[in-house]
């Protein structure tokens, strides 16, 4: 998967995976990248699915109607590359936090509900419920930071605590923080989830 590294200075900290929106790419969460860990290891992958030129994780039927099929597809898909990049650029595959936001969010989420070893922890900006269909995977004591918006139109209120409980139901420690904005990932939020980040 097209994608870009950036070698931490400090071996010891997790790589970050970023996972861009709808429209962005694999540039879009690098200034995130460095103000949640400037020492940290970054892998900024840009989504192999092209929505009329705009880059995505997986495709969609309509807004928030997900491509099953295809989303299972490239959720293995990004498993893998995961797997290989680490092998390439040197990094240790058990410590991984993922960082998505929006369309990038959901494919992390969907990583959780299906692997149990994907992430040693998650930062997810606005995520819904990526699927119903699956039985979670153990997550006992992985942390699970969500960013929320009170009024966001793509992922309600009520799908966030749908999603809280289904991670907290696989044992997954999932705080929540709440905006009253709309699925804009505002500065208030970043902060939110570097403190909870610094307290890993
Ligand atoms: C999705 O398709 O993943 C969600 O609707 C969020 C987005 O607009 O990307």
């Amino acid at each position: 998967m097209k994608h870009i590294f950036q070698q931490g200075t400090n071996p010891a900290k997790p790589t970050l995976l970023m996972l861009h929106g709808t429209e962005g790419d694999e540039n879009s969460l690098l200034a995130i990248a460095s103000h949640i860990d400037p020492e940290a290891s970054v892998l900024s992958v840009r989504g192999n699915v092209s929505e009329n030129g705009m880059p995505r994780f997986f495709k969609r039927l309509a807004e928030g109607v997900f491509d099953m099929e295809d989303l299972k597809i490239r959720t293995e898909e990004l498993y893998e590359f995961i797997a290989q990049a680490a092998k390439e650029h040197n990094f240790n595959r058990e410590n991984v936090i993922a960082i998505g936001y929006s369309n990038g969010a959901n494919i992390a989420a969907n990583l959780l509900f299906t692997h149990e070893d994907s992430f040693k922890g998650a930062i997810l900006h606005h995520p819904m419920v990526p699927n119903r269909e699956t039985a979670l995977p153990d997550l006992t004591t992985i942390p699970v930071f969500i960013g929320a918006g009170t009024n966001d139109p793509i992922c309600s209120a009520e799908e966030t605590t749908e999603l809280e409980k289904l991670l907290t139901n696989a044992g997954a420690k999932v705080e929540v923080h709440w905006e009253e904005f709309g699925h804009q990932l505002t500065m208030p939020e970043v902060e939110a989830a570097k403190i909870w980040y610094d307290k890993l």
